[in-house]
């Protein structure tokens, strides 16, 4: 694996410019400047999304998805990338339906190529309203996403960042995470994880 080529994706399960876009962009900012990532973002926001129907048209066709909407430019990233990040806001308690939509759509990817997410390293971050609004169970619900699939998840660790980076928006969108200096601090715990595995990797 060659170096320029190890990129880390970052999707935004936000349908808003705000604390959890910010976040992702920090995140592979982060991981640019300091381990040295290519990366790519893309974002459910503005985008044409449908949900999973179950048609099973993936299963039997493995030809990708039924649906020809905005999902179809993340596949080709989703294949490609090496690394994952996945952020999301918390609504209720968990993860965005966006997001949720995004992980259910990667059926498509799997019934084509069951190995396709196969020892990819993969993280998860999470923007809540209150300081403890459901950070955690949004976080374990992509880690679930990602171990179901043969990702590799990682976190920052004990003291700080224990199953990813959770943030805390205060509900002022953008301006509440840019000052939320512990979750800041969780995601470059996190990055730094991802940065050394990058390194053994190669
Ligand atoms: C439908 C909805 C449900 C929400 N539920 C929660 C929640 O359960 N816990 C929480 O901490 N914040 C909750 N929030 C607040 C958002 O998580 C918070 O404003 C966050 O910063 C939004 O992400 P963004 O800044 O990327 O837009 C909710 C917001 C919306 C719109």
């Amino acid at each position: 694996m060659k170096l320029e080529n190890v990129l880390l994706l970052g999707v935004c399960g936000s349908p808003r410019n705000q604390g959890t876009e910010f976040a992702v962009k920090y995140a592979l900012d982060y991981a640019t400047k300091k381990f040295g990532f290519e990366t790519e973002f893309w974002t459910v926001r503005g985008k044409n999304l449908k949900f999973c129907i179950h048609c099973d048209y993936c299963i039997r066709e493995k030809k990708g998805c039924i649906h020809n909407d905005s999902i179809k430019e993340l596949y080709p990233a989703l294949e490609q990338a090496q690394f994952l990040l996945f952020g999301t806001p918390v609504f209720q308690g968990t993860l965005s339906a966006q997001i949720k939509a995004v992980m259910d759509r990667c059926r498509a990817l799997v019934a084509k190529n069951p190995n396709v997410f196969m020892n990819k390293v993969g993280m998860a971050l999470a923007v809540g309203g209150d300081r403890n609004g459901g950070q955690e169970i949004a976080i374990r619900s992509i880690l679930d996403f990602f171990q179901q699939n043969h990702v590799i998840c990682v976190s920052g660790g004990a003291f700080g960042a224990n199953l990813g980076a959770t943030l805390w928006s205060r509900d002022e969108g953008r301006l509440g995470v840019e000052t939320d200096e512990e979750g800041l601090k969780a995601i470059k715990m996190v990055i730094k994880r991802m940065g050394t595995l990058k390194n053994a990797l190669i």
